[in-house]
């Protein structure tokens, strides 16, 4: 797939993490490039670099490895709990340069230390934070949060941590010697925080600053009105001449119901496509890319899960987050019609990968330990607004229910769009669908004093 080429500010922050030894947190408003620059990273860097993330689907989707796996953490809380580490961790642990980790915002604190902590006991250099390693993050705390702690980690958290974000990490501050089994003498980390300004998704200014009062909280009435106004239209039916158009709802058993009514509907015939797993993938469904088991009709709406590959020296058909309609199912190949266009599709495998080190080149290695081989493709009547996170959409139904759960939710839902002119909405937006974390705003706040953003 052709790469657009850098901007500026971009080319600015990779020539930082490319040349310096710093520890970066490259952040952004939605569709400012965040994804686009850590591809490009990977690509280019000349560094031995170690990409992960926190979830099994996220580490797919950069193809790198989840950070339990690669530090071989403890599930649940790490707190000061002794690191076992094979021969085989330290190793690789002790080969990496700059370890990369996208959506850093649904790191939380405790993760944080644990991955310093590690590293510092891995490389035997146990004054220095992340034992030398350099730190890249990329990743947006206006979106997704992490997982709220429960229980136990909720009262371990509150009792050490000012917030449970990675930023309020005791390695940012200077503490991560306090619980006597590091060095006297550790200091906090330097963080440079590196904030892209140019929105590459959305075109409109007018539409660009409505995304931005909603991802502040600071929407207006006459913000609410037009986005209400624009929203408040019945969305086409399928059987017009439109292109068809996916609903973006907060919960998932809203998505399930809304698929699977559409499915039913549809007069042809039921057909599965199971997916085929090699190796070990992890546990349960949460962690594959796309359904063990796809059901699918002719007429159905559905969504690209992955990029054209194919389509050497062209512009791909098709890019992950494509809607499309089902128009033929034959064995090995499910036909689409994209636009007016049909396009067969053939299933993709998806690769996890460990990193691995190999002591005759004295460098990281990766190498594929499981394989799973599905149609790219999902059932796209509706997907949750959380699996939306990353994804472009021309025309979307933001289906808010019984209300946003969560902080940033509509603004991950709004900023999906590329304007304004493919707003539908199952209902008004309310005052309360507008959330917006306080750590968030308290953290960025103090960067941005510290930093204000170059533009
Ligand atoms: N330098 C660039 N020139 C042109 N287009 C770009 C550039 N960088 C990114 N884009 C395009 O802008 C869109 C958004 O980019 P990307 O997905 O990397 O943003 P993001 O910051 O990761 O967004 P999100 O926070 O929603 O995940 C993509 O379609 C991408 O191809
Ligand atoms: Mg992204």
């Amino acid at each position: 797939m052709t790469r657009p080429p850098l901007s500026p500010e971009q080319e600015a922050v990779y020539r930082l993490i490319e040349d310096t030894r710093e520890h970066v947190f490259v952040t952004g408003r939605a569709g400012t490039g965040k994804s686009t620059l850590l591809q490009h990273l990977a690509w280019n860097t000349s560094k031995q670099i170690a990409v992960c993330a926190p979830t099994g689907v996220a580490a797919l989707n950069v193809e790198g490895q989840t950070i339990h796996s690669l530090f071989r953490l403890p599930i649940g809380l790490i707190a000061n709990t002794q690191l076992d580490q094979s021969d085989a961790t330290r190793k690789i642990l002790n080969a990496i340069d700059t370890l990369v980790i996208d959506e850093i915002s649904m790191v939380n604190a405790d993760l944080m230390d644990g991955i310093d902590r590690s590293l510092r006991q891995a490389r035997g250099r146990r004054s220095e934070p992340f034992g030398g390693v350099q730190i890249v993050m990329f990743g947006d705390p206006y979106q997704l949060a992490p997982v709220p702690p429960r229980g136990d980690e909720l009262r371990y958290i509150r009792d050490h941590y000012r917030s449970f974000w990675f930023f309020d990490a005791k390695v940012w501050n200077g503490e991560a010697a306090s619980d006597g089994i590091l060095d006297v003498g550790s200091y906090g980390a330097d963080l440079q925080v590196r904030e892209l300004i140019d929105i590459h998704r959305q075109s409109d200014q007018s539409f660009k600053a409505m995304l931005n009062a909603v991802r502040y909280g600071r929407v207006t009435a006459d913000i609410a009105q037009i986005l209400n106004d624009t929203g408040a239209r019945t969305p086409p039916d399928a059987a017009d001449d439109e292109p068809p158009i996916i609903t973006l709802a907060t919960r998932n058993d809203i998505v399930n119901a809304i698929n699977r009514r559409h499915l039913d509907a549809l007069p042809g015939r039921l057909q599965t496509a199971a997916a085929e797993v090699n190796g070990d993938f992890g546990r349960g469904e949460a962690a594959y890319p796309a359904d063990a088991e796809l059901r699918l009709k002719v007429g159905a709406q559905v969504m690209f899960l992955r990029n054209d590959t194919s389509s050497f020296g062209e512009p791909p058909r098709w890019v992950n987050g494509t809607i499309g309609t089902v128009t033929r199912i034959a064995g090995e190949s499910v036909r689409v019609e994209i636009d007016g266009e049909e396009v067969d599709v053939e299933p993709a495998v998806w690769e996890r990968f460990r990193y691995a080190y190999d002591p005759g080149s004295k460098s990281l290695s990766r190498e594929i330990v499981a394989e799973f081989t599905q149609f790219p493709l999902r059932l796209a009547w509706a997907v949750t607004i959380h699996k939306s996170q990353g994804k472009t959409y021309d025309r979307a139904v933001i289906d808010l229910g019984s209300g946003a759960f969560a902080p940033g939710q509509t603004y991950v839902a709004l900023s999906r769009l590329t304007s304004l002119d493919g707003l539908y909405l199952s209902r008004p937006l309310r005052p309360s669908d507008i959330r917006v974390d306080p750590d968030v705003q308290r953290w960025m706040a103090e960067m941005r004093a510290a930093r204000p953003p170059a533009s």
